[in-house]
This record gives structure tokens, C-alpha cells and sequence, in this order.
């Protein structure tokens, strides 16, 4: 379990990684291929995001800098942007502050999935499936944080899923910062907005107006589909 500065290609290269911006990268991601966004891809500059539309105009650029819409940009980060009418069989190029950097920073990981309390249950269920089947007995938490810091939501969302895996595996080694982070889920799993009211960038994105995201991104289990960060692209498995 890492936040993502941490994370060393020894520790990611034998285990199944789930890397987690619940707001609101892997969130907005996760929907947009609920949605029916034939694919994502993560790209870590706006520049490199334009490259992609110059070469083929049917791509929808998204992603956020400061939480915002980037000049030029088809689609801003809330996960309410990217409605089935908007993303249904397009390819979506997203560059965002910290999520997709995340997702870069754990190539190395055998397979690595995104998570978010949205579709937790149904990843979570998915992984064990293939970890037993494939005989994998590592499963790393990657934590994208904020502005290379840590950060409450996406501790709160790992500590949900250490729960998950602690059902199926109640003997499973967990490190002990997924000790403290099912400890913290344990304490607000009713209602995460108790304690993330303190938090850094759940306030930031309330004040320059995206509360609804807030409550999408923390409801639990509404989505059924597992996403992987395959070959560049996150695509629906
Ligand atoms: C990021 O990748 O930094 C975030 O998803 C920021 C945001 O909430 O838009």
C-alpha cells in the first residue's frame, strides 16, 4: 500500500495494483467507461492530449488542471460530464493533475485496475477471481494523493477495499498503512463526508462548484464495471 511517490517497481512487479484518485480521476474514468467510452488514454501533458485530437478529430480531450476545464478541451474531470449521449463509443485522451500520473507510476504491476467506491465491490471480486486463478498473492494499493500529497478520500476508498479482501482473506498480511486506512474506512463507512469535510481537495472542489461530484464519487458499489490500465489504455475488462 503506497501513495504513489512511494511506489517502487520491486514492490509493484509481482502484485495486481489498484490505483486510486477517488476525486476524481479513477471516479470520472470509471464512468465514462460505464458509459460506453470505448477507451481511455492517459496522457500526462495537455500538449501530448492535442497531439492525439490533431490526429484524429473524433477523440474528445478531458481532464482538468486546478480542477478545471483545459482551454480547448471537450470535456472538464466531473464524472457528470461524461454522459452516455457524450462518450458512447468514443476515445476518450484525459490528462489530469495526479490520476493519470498514478496510473503511469504503476506500470510496472503485473495488472493494474482503477478503483473508486463506485464500482469497489465488483473490482474487488474481480481481482480475488484472478489472483487465485493466476496464483498472485500480492495486491498493491496505489494512492494518486493530491499535488504529491497525501490525501483523505483516497485512504478512506483503499481502506474500503482492504475490507473487501479482508472478508474473502481474513489471514492476508495487510501493511500498516492498510491497517490505518481500514481503521479510518471502519470508523466513517456510513458516511465518508463526515470526516472528508475537513479534508483538502473535497473543499476545494465544493468552493469552485462541484459538490454533486462529491456525492457520486462517494457513493458505494452503483457501477458494475471493473476497468484495467492496459497497454496505455484503460479499457472495461
Ligand atoms: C487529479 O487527477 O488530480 C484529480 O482528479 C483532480 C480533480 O479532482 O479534478
Amino acid at each position: 500500500f503506497s501513495h504513489y511517490k512511494e511506489v517502487t517497481d520491486e514492490v509493484l512487479k509481482d502484485s495486481y495494483a489498484i490505483v486510486i484518485d477517488l476525486l476524481r480521476a479513477t471516479s470520472t474514468m470509471i464512468c465514462a467507461i460505464s458509459n460506453g467510452a470505448k477507451r481511455i488514454i492517459p496522457v500526462e501533458d495537455i500538449s501530448e492530449a492535442r497531439l492525439f485530437k490533431k490526429l484524429d478529430e473524433s477523440v474528445l480531450l478531458g481532464g482538468e488542471r486546478g480542477g478545471l476545464k483545459i482551454e480547448g478541451f471537450d470535456l472538464d474531470n466531473s464524472p457528470l460530464s461524461y454522459k452516455k449521449e457524450v462518450v458512447f463509443g468514443k476515445t476518450v485522451v484525459m490528462t489530469t493533475t495526479n490520476g493519470t500520473r498514478a496510473l503511469k507510476k504503476a506500470s510496472f504491476a503485473k495488472r493494474i485496475f482503477l478503483g473508486s467506491f463506485i464500482n469497489a465491490k465488483k473490482t474487488a471480486e474481480y481481482i480475488i477471481k484472478e489472483a487465485l486463478q493466476y496464483s498472485v498473492d500480492t495486491i498493491s494499493i496505489v494512492c494518486a494523493g493530491t499535488e504529491e500529497k497525501f490525501t483523505l478520500e483516497d485512504i478512506l476508498c483503499a481502506g474500503y477495499f482492504v475490507d473487501l479482501f479482508k472478508e474473502n482473506f481474513p489471514n492476508a498480511f495487510l501493511d500498516d498503512l492498510s491497517l490505518a486506512s481500514h481503521v479510518l474506512y471502519k470508523k466513517f463507512e456510513n458516511d465518508p463526508h463526515e470526516i472528508l469535510k475537513y479534508s483538502y481537495h473535497y473543499n476545494h472542489l465544493k468552493r469552485i462548484g462541484f459538490e454533486a461530484d462529491l456525492q457520486f464519487c462517494l457513493k458505494k458499489d452503483f457501477i458494475d464495471c471493473v476497468c484495467e490500465y492496459k497497454n496505455l489504455v484503460v479499457e472495461k475488462v
